[in-house]
């Protein structure tokens, strides 16, 4: 278990004075930091298909981007180059726990562990995220520079998959040791050089724009045939100009459009079907021979019994007047309000034991929900 400690800030003052708001460099987040990966498991991830790896290098200021997966590792040199794996959270689950000191952040909100390896000189260059990011150095040491939002910094391409921006001034400059942890709000330039060979993670954030959240809703709407009111203009009265789309009937269709989203049971289905969808297809391992209620029953009766949540589950809920909506992973599932402390439990935590969940033995409804999701993998025992 990883343990964060933020200087001497709590998370609410984190929250309050940090969090989207300005970079920190948070010395010794993590105390006597261990890895929970190798650089040669990072580069056995590089090597699968279904998993997003680059190589970055930049010898003599040439920057060259690969994509993986990687056959080998050539391009890996010992100066100057850079391996960053996506979504490691999803495959290695050591690594997964170093999301789990960042949940005090809503959990939707959480993107995936990214994880980078680079020899000295290496990096991907000054550049931009959308996104709210923590760094934090693993073993090795990398030198970085992080400058604050500046909307006259211009972005330009260093080839067509890297993107880079102009030098910035820098309000932290500092040399990151194991354990050490930057945060860095979306728009705030950085870089990073490796001193000597050095791992990073970054816990990386998501922030949904209008254009992908309206036509998801959209996507919604058509799948559910949902949205089927039409414009009506019953009060219709004889104009002297025929050509006008006017304001009043521009406002009435904004209002109809509205109200599809204003539909609150259909707003909320989509929201948790859509914001607990996986960041990839989730590797999963449905059991053979699946549990009936009754086998479930009995497993909450063993006490030795710790119940683990696959990586990369997203799982959230959101409460429509007595009921709770559980999402996970892109499936909702209705709940009465009074399980709220059991749905909790599967929304907040990465493990329960039996004991913590055992008050929902005669509850066939939770039972039910937790039974399909021991069968399909998304917790096991
Ligand atoms: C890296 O680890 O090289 C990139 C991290 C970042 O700048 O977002
Ligand atoms: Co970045």
């Amino acid at each position: 278990m990883y343990q964060l400690t933020i200087n001497s800030l709590t998370q609410e003052q984190f929250l309050a004075e940090y969090w989207q708001k300005k970079p920190l460099l948070i010395k010794q987040g993590f105390k006597d930091f261990a890895d929970p990966i190798e650089p040669e498991e990072l580069a056995g991830l590089a090597m699968e298909e279904s998993i997003e790896s680059r190589i970055v290098t930049n010898h003599s200021d040439d920057w060259q981007a690969y994509h993986g997966p990687f056959e080998d590792f050539s391009l890996l040199t010992e100066k100057h180059s850079t391996l960053l794996v996506q979504a490691v959270d999803h495959w290695h689950s050591d690594a997964a726990q170093l999301l789990e000191p960042f949940r005090f952040i809503p959990n939707w909100r959480i993107d995936d562990l990214m994880i980078s390896y680079s020899t000295p000189g290496g990096g991907v260059g000054p550049h931009l995220d959308q996104y709210d990011v923590f760094i934090i150095q693993g073993e090795g040491k990398r030198h970085w520079r992080v400058g604050l939002p500046d909307a006259n910094l211009k972005q330009f391409a260093q080839n067509k998959s890297l993107l880079q921006v102009e030098q910035f001034p820098a309000v932290i400059d500092c040399v990151l040791e194991p354990g050490d942890i930057l945060y860095i709000p979306p728009g705030c330039p950085h870089e990073g050089y490796a001193v000597e060979n050095a791992l990073n993670y970054s816990v990386g954030f998501r922030a949904p724009n209008q254009r992908d959240l309206l036509s998801q809703f959209a996507d919604h709407l058509i799948d559910t045939e949902l949205g089927n009111q039409r414009y009506g203009d019953a009060e219709l009265k004889l104009r002297s100009s025929k050509g006008e789309l006017n304001q009043t009937e521009a406002e009435k269709v904004k209002q109809l459009m509205i109200a599809a989203i204003n539909d609150d049971a259909v707003f909320k289905t989509w929201l948790g079907n859509s914001m607990s969808q996986p960041k990839h297809d989730m590797d999963l391992a449905p059991l053979e021979e699946p549990y009936t209620l009754d086998d479930v029953n009995d497993l909450l009766n063993d006490e030795d019994v710790v119940f683990e949540r696959l990586g990369g589950t997203r799982a959230i809920y959101q409460v429509i007047d007595d009921k709770i909506l559980l999402s996970i992973n892109g499936v909702n599932y209705m709940h009465d309000l009074t399980d709220l402390e059991l749905i909790t439990k599967l929304t907040d935590q990465t493990w329960v034991t039996a004991a913590d969940i055992n008050s929902s033995k005669n509850n066939h409804i939770f039972l039910k929900t937790f039974t399909t999701l021991l069968n399909e993998g998304i917790w096991f025992c």
